[in-house]
């Protein structure tokens, strides 16, 4: 279990939360002296505000902490997250959570720091996990949040192609999956044309990440992530600002295994198969360019409107793969197009299925485990925008309209109409630090399909 809970103690410091409305009656139930230490303090229980309040030794004896009000329309889920960041080293115990499940996560989501490079801060206050919670449940899915963040803040220097596959062979030891690669030249011998275009020109060569876990009497869940390590544009070079954060192009990739992660843990009745295409988005001689066709794994020619749409052109072909062993349930997650971002910002990926059933179910889901997602249309008109002149498709439409719409309707060619499938075109990374979301990598949309998975498959 996660290194954040702690086996229960007699002495863990109680931590009290209250909102503005019931902090009058929470203060009520405190003794004289604290209520007097806490009003002279200023406390009113903002969200957010943080209070300690010595014992009669004057040691830290109990916590005070504001929460949003539960009926406040933006109010933040994970506001229990900050408060690693605020307490001293210590075990600690929830005397009141309205949502305690909620607060633990988010306890345990905000004791994360990306620590590879130099000593951090990391916070060392430790929960007693509250009654009633599973908290080896919060643990699974907390460490594999870290998973997820750590592979996407590892800068690309020591996340290559090579390194995202290590970290995928690790998890297939750790849980008795077995684990394939196909690597350069390999890729274009076993018939995977696009994902080989895409990573020719970096020194670090091109693979297709293949994991297998579980019974294979179980129903087939099949999951695929864009592995791009890093992505310059390629000759349709990036300008350095859309640049700067491109080691989170892997962003999929450290999703699917972050949700492999949670999946195999739990011991979730599946036959699981995660694929991976890794790849670095590279400028050489060898390159490939605008306009050149290539055929796909599928069948479809595709021209390249675009050698910056990379991450559709090597999902396609693990798309195609993942489709030929007729799995019951294909999802695929990446970080696909800018456009996602500009229709509903960093925290909000959209998401794409052709099966309704399944949309309404990840959307509650994704509401419940304050992990949100929200869905738009594989809208049918849209598709002639991804005619060529010269192949059966193109990578790129010219007109640049709902950029996030065409790509999903681009991978969509590669995936036969009879599968169940479900796209997720996610951001990965948080842009600016709120409550139990360093900045840096994130874990997202992972935690809202492992609800789905432990509800249809538990
Ligand atoms: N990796 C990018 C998408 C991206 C950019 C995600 C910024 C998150 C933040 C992707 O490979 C890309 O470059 N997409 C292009 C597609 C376009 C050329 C059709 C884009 O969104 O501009
Ligand atoms: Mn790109
Ligand atoms: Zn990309």
């Amino acid at each position: 279990m996660t290194a954040v809970f702690a086996a229960p103690a007699s002495d863990a410091i109680p931590i009290t939360f209250a909102t503005r409305s019931s902090w009058e009656a929470d203060k009520a139930a405190l003794s004289a002296a604290a209520q007097r230490f806490a009003d002279s303090s200023g406390f009113t229980a903002k969200p957010g505000q943080f209070l300690g309040l010595p014992g009669p030794d004057g040691s830290l004896a109990q916590v005070l902490f504001g929460l949003d009000e539960a009926s406040a329309p933006a109010r933040d889920p994970f506001r229990a997250g900050q408060l690693p960041t605020l307490l001293p080293e210590g075990i600690y115990r929830f005397a009141n959570a309205p949502d305690a499940r909620l607060a633990a996560l988010a306890f345990a989501l905000g004791s994360y720091r990306f620590g590879r490079y130099r000593k951090t801060d990391t916070p060392n206050a430790r929960l007693v996990p509250p009654d009633g919670i599973d908290a080896a449940e919060i643990g699974r899915i907390s460490d594999a949040a870290a998973l997820a963040r750590d592979l996407i803040n590892t800068p690309a220097n020591d996340m290559g192609p090579d390194e995202l596959a290590a970290a995928a062979a690790a998890l297939a030891e750790r849980f008795g999956a077995t684990y394939a690669c196909i690597v350069g030249e390999d890729l274009r011998a076993k018939n995977f044309p696009l994902i080989h275009a895409v990573g020719r020109a970096s020194s670090r060569a091109p693979r297709l990440i293949d994991l297998t876990w579980g019974d294979a009497a179980h129903p087939r869940v099949t999951l695929v992530g864009k592995g791009v390590c890093f992505d310059t544009g390629g000759l349709d070079l990036k300008p350095s600002g859309s640049m700067l954060l491109m080691k989170k192009d892997m962003g999929g990739a450290a999703n699917v295994l972050a949700l492999a992660q949670m999946v195999m843990d739990a011991g979730l009745k599946v036959r699981l198969r995660v694929l991976i295409p890794a790849v670095e988005n590279a400028v050489a001689g060898n390159a490939f360019r605008p306009l050149d066709v290539f055929p796909s794994r599928k069948g479809p020619t595709v021209e390249i409107g675009n050698t910056d749409a990379e991450g559709r052109l090597v999902l396609a072909d693990a798309l195609a793969l993942a489709d030929e062993d007729k799995p019951d349930l294909l999802i695929d997650l990446g970080t696909l197009t800018g456009a996602a971002r500009v229709a509903l910002g960093p925290d909000l990926p959209p998401f794409y299925t052709n099966d309704d059933a399944l949309a309404d179910d990840l959307s509650r889901s994704a509401r419940e485990e304050n992990d949100p997602l929200w869905r738009l249309p594989l809208w049918p008109a849209y598709d002639k925008w991804l005619d060529s002149k010269v192949a059966d498709i193109n990578n790129a439409p010219s007109n640049g309209f709902a950029g996030s719409i065409t790509c999903a309707l681009f991978l969509q060619r590669f995936v036969e109409p009879t599968t169940r499938w479900l796209h997720v075109d996610i951001y990965g990374w948080t842009p600016t630090a709120k409550p139990g979301r360093p900045e840096g990598g994130e874990c997202q949309a992972a935690r809202a399909i492992f609800h789905l998975l432990s509800q249809r498959y538990g």
